[in-house]
């Protein structure tokens, strides 16, 4: 049976072509199209493309692709939900996944369908974690893999990256044109660029949606909060919810929020203002690096998505957002990076205004892990102490003492 992409936009379908995944007609991103039918989840399994492969727009799984994603665990936050009587709070940590980021579900599902299509070169757009999940995927699959990232990438991003062994081709110029002209290169040269919202990519961040709901026993969550940049991983979120919705799984959907850095918050923007379309910002500037798109491929959809689902699209500052990125760490253990804890962030936000329940579920996706971030800490501001070896026990008992008073 020929596969297909749809547009949610037009309500047009089309074959399947990886080489150019934007409708040609309105330019809104594509989704992959699922054929009517009854879909099983199998509980039995282990990995979770096994769990949901009747969710996935595959019907075998190629073991040697894999890397060991997704299962990510479902964390209660016992200290923080204490602080603000929001007793189910957890957080979906995604930074257990191979490169430490939720990427890498999407490039795992991106990854099956293009060397299923016997496509033998790969590529992405990115700055960032997707480049490095694309880069370790593409060594796994000894493809050649091509990573377009631009001219001034930091020394620690182009290594995270550059140590799986693809090629890096350092660009000048516009971010934004640079993705859709990766298009017309990669069909002239035989590269499948898998970029921020391709509709295999945004199967699997459906996954992490998918699997929300049975870690809370076969329940969606009230609400879900995640951050937001070109949009693809929010977009799978929704779609998560809306299969199992369709399917009579569920009878309602979670409340979906997305959160933005302040200093490249597009799409919370037109949401503030009730635009339809999300216009282009021109210059980005936040700690929370990995989420600044500022011409958000995926901005109509996720604005059209939320609004019809009651959901909203949060910017949080700076200040906001390293302050929950500490808290974080040094209340339940998960060190995440700042576009991570633009979720918390948004999470107090709301708090402000009573709107939570204490039998309400809220879930934060946390999408990195913090480690690939140390940059933005601040080594002033943590406190040590200094001891010599004879006056150890002494340093020892008073740092006891001081700790005593802080625990809560
Ligand atoms: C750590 C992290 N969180 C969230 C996002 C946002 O995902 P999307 O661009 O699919 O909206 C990104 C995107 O690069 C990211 O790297
Ligand atoms: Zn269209």
């Amino acid at each position: 049976m020929k596969e297909l992409f749809e547009c949610l936009a037009c309500d047009k379908k089309f074959p399947v072509d990886v080489f150019n995944t934007f409708c040609p007609d309105c330019k809104e991103p594509l989704l992959y199209h699922y054929p009517e039918k009854k879909r099983t989840i199998h509980k039995d399994q282990t990995h979770a493309f096994e769990v949901f492969l009747d969710f996935l727009p595959f019907e075998e799984i190629d073991h040697s692709l894999l890397l060991g994603e997704g299962n990510s665990p479902l964390v209660k936050l016992k200290r923080i939900s204490k602080g603000c009587h929001v007793p189910f709070m957890y957080v979906k940590d995604e930074s257990s996944n191979p490169t430490g980021s939720f990427k890498d579900r999407g490039t795992a599902v991106a990854i099956q369908k293009v060397i299923s299509l016997k496509i033998d070169k790969i590529g992405t757009v990115s700055t960032g974690n997707m480049a490095t999940s694309t880069a370790a995927y593409g060594a796994k699959a000894n493809r050649r893999t091509f990573v377009l990232i631009k001219e001034d990438i930091s020394t620690e991003k182009l290594l995270s990256c550059g140590v799986y062994g693809p090629v890096m081709i350092k660009v000048a110029g516009d971010y934004g044109e640079l993705t859709y002209k990766s298009f017309d290169l990669g069909r002239k040269h035989g590269i499948c660029f898998m970029n921020a919202v391709d509709p295999f990519r945004i199967e699997g961040y459906k996954v992490i949606g998918l699997e929300i709901f049975l870690q809370l026993g076969k329940q969606p969550p009230d609400y879900i909060f995640a951050p937001v940049s070109s949009g693809g991983h929010l977009i799978g979120l929704v779609r998560a919810y809306l299969e199992l919705k369709q399917q009579g799984l569920i009878e309602r959907l979670p409340i979906f929020i997305g959160v933005q850095a302040e200093g490249c918050s597009p799409i919370a923007r037109a949401f503030r203002t009730g635009e339809s379309r999300v216009e282009r910002i021109t210059k980005a500037n936040t700690v929370a690096q990995a989420i600044t798109n500022p011409d958000p491929p995926g901005g109509n959809m996720i604005l059209n998505m939320i609004r019809q689902n009651n959901g909203r699209i949060l910017a949080v500052s700076d200040a906001d957002i390293l302050a929950a990125q500490k808290m974080l760490a040094e209340k339940e253990g998960i060190f995440c990076l700042p576009a991570s804890a633009t979720i918390l962030a948004g999470f107090f936000q709301m708090a402000k205004t009573d709107i939570f329940k204490a039998t309400d579920k809220v879930v934060l996706v946390v999408t990195g892990t913090g480690m690939k971030n140390m940059k933005v800490l601040n080594p002033s501001q943590m406190s040590f102490f200094h001891s010599s070896l004879s006056n150890l026990e002494d340093t020892l008992l008073s740092t006891i003492d001081l700790l005593r008073m802080s625990v809560d």
